[in-house]
């Protein structure tokens, strides 16, 4: 087998995200493996330690919950290494984490054929990643490869890039919403640096305000739990093609908005009942937190969403996503404005909103709605592409940038591009 055969055989894709890592090789076909982004460092000071002679200092992956001390100091011991996409640079907890994340997918899907000589890793990272977050990921696959031999080459791409690779549009505006942010990076064949815009508002955030909307309704203790609320929010949470109009509907016949979940495995139930629709609340906040209703939440002490600081312009957490396209675009050449415009691309989970059937005259799914805005901004006939699997196109791109990027182009770190040949 040549090298490029060899190549596109044993592809592999990495999408470190805040909250997720998707990860995996080109056999899993369109969906990837995942694990949380999160790592949890035991006590080995404790007797069973001792007792079992067990030496693992960052434990990762499906069995965090057998670890799992009933301890208070749990919050110290689990560590995200992620904030928006971003791992501190000196942070060596944070580090040892990615490593072992990083570790636990190669090891997990190594191929046992026997031509198997490692991977072709396309990691994938956020778009304002600095120059650092490169270096170190490409040092933590060098120490994979050294202990494991699982990685062949590697290298690092920007997320919406990814995206815009796989699904094959060289020319349009990624639109990356995962849990911590939103990236916009309108693209000609490689992103715009200078007219990427990041809003520091995510999934994260319809997280926060479920959980205000729990508390409301008398589930203040539930509202604690993180995973929790990610799943009430995934549930009951939706998009509204009007806000006003869908809250006056919701009220006038609360039984057909009913927010009812059961949490699984368990016998409680929240029931929003007559509250139902503060379930739109939710969809909304995430593309358009301008509208007045908001206020009131943050009044009462609800964390809004941080402006972010790139350069010396300042991007306002609560800008809507319309504003932020226009904005993003109107830093193109304005010969490529309109082009940009035809072809706009949502990625990343926090752009899974799902739309019941019957529910269909007042829920919208994330492409409807923007398209919407857009609209109402009085730019009309954009096309707005919601990625199949949206969490997971990332990752496919990824796959897609392996097997496409032949074997002697050398990583380069003018043009940030090529593979860094590990052995
Ligand atoms: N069906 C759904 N409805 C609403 N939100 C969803 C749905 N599915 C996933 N999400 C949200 O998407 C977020 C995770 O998306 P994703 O995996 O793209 O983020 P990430 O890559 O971990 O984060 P980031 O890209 O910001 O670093 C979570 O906040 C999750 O609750
Ligand atoms: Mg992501």
């Amino acid at each position: 087998m040549n090298i490029d055969a060899y190549r596109r055989k044993y592809a592999y894709g990495e999408d470190y995200g805040t909250s997720d890592f998707k990860f995996g090789p080109i056999t899993l076909g369109e969906v990837p493996d995942i694990i949380e982004n999160r790592g949890y460092m035991p006590d080995t000071s404790s007797i069973m330690y001792k007792i079992t002679g067990e030496v693992k200092r960052v434990v990762v992956g499906p069995e965090i919950p057998f670890y799992l001390e009933a301890r208070e100091d749990l919050t110290q011991r689990m560590v995200y290494p992620m904030r928006n996409g971003i791992v501190e640079k000196n942070d060596e907890r944070a580090w040892s984490v990615i490593y072992e994340i990083t570790k636990y997918g190669l090891q997990k899907h190594a191929s046992k054929t026997s031509d198997f000589n490692g991977f072709y890793v396309t990691a994938a990272l956020s778009i304002i990643s600095p120059k650092y977050m490169y270096e170190r990921i490409f040092e933590v696959h060098e120490r994979v490869d050294e202990e494991t031999g699982l990685v062949k080459a590697v290298t690092i791409i920007p997320q919406p890039l990814a995206v815009a690779i796989a699904q094959k549009k060289p020319t349009c505006v990624v639109l990356e919403s995962g849990h911590g942010n939103t990236q916009i990076s309108p693209i000609s064949r490689y992103p715009i640096r200078r007219a990427i815009l990041t809003i520091n508002r995510g999934g994260n955030d319809a997280n926060i305000i479920t959980a205000e909307i729990l508390k409301d309704n008398g589930y203040g203790d539930l509202a604690q739990e993180e995973k929790l609320v990610r799943m009430v929010k995934e549930s009951i949470g939706l998009v509204p093609r009007d806000l006003d109009q869908a809250i006056q509907k919701a009220k006038e016949d609360p039984d057909r908005f009913r927010a009812v979940f059961k949490v699984p495995g368990t016998k409680i139930v929240i029931d929003l009942g007559e509250n139902s629709w503060m379930r739109f609340l939710i969809g909304e906040y995430i593309f358009d937190p301008t509208h007045e209703i908001f206020e009131s939440y943050w009044k009462r002490g609800m964390p809004r969403p941080r402006d972010v600081k790139v350069g010396d312009t300042i991007v306002s957490g609560v800008m809507d996503m319309a504003d932020a396209i226009i904005e993003a675009v109107q830093r193109c050449p304005v010969e490529l404005q309109p082009y940009l415009y035809r072809e706009v691309l949502l990625s990343g989970g926090n752009f899974a909103w799902k739309v019941p059937e019957e529910m269909k005259d007042v829920v919208v799914d994330a492409a409807e709605k923007i398209k919407l805005m857009m609209d109402r901004k009085g730019i009309g006939g954009v096309k707005v592409t919601l990625t199949k699997d949206p969490q997971y196109s990332v990752w496919r791109g990824c796959i897609v940038y392996s097997v496409a990027v032949p074997d002697e182009y050398e990583w380069n770190w003018e043009r940030m591009e090529g593979w860094l040949k590990l052995h």
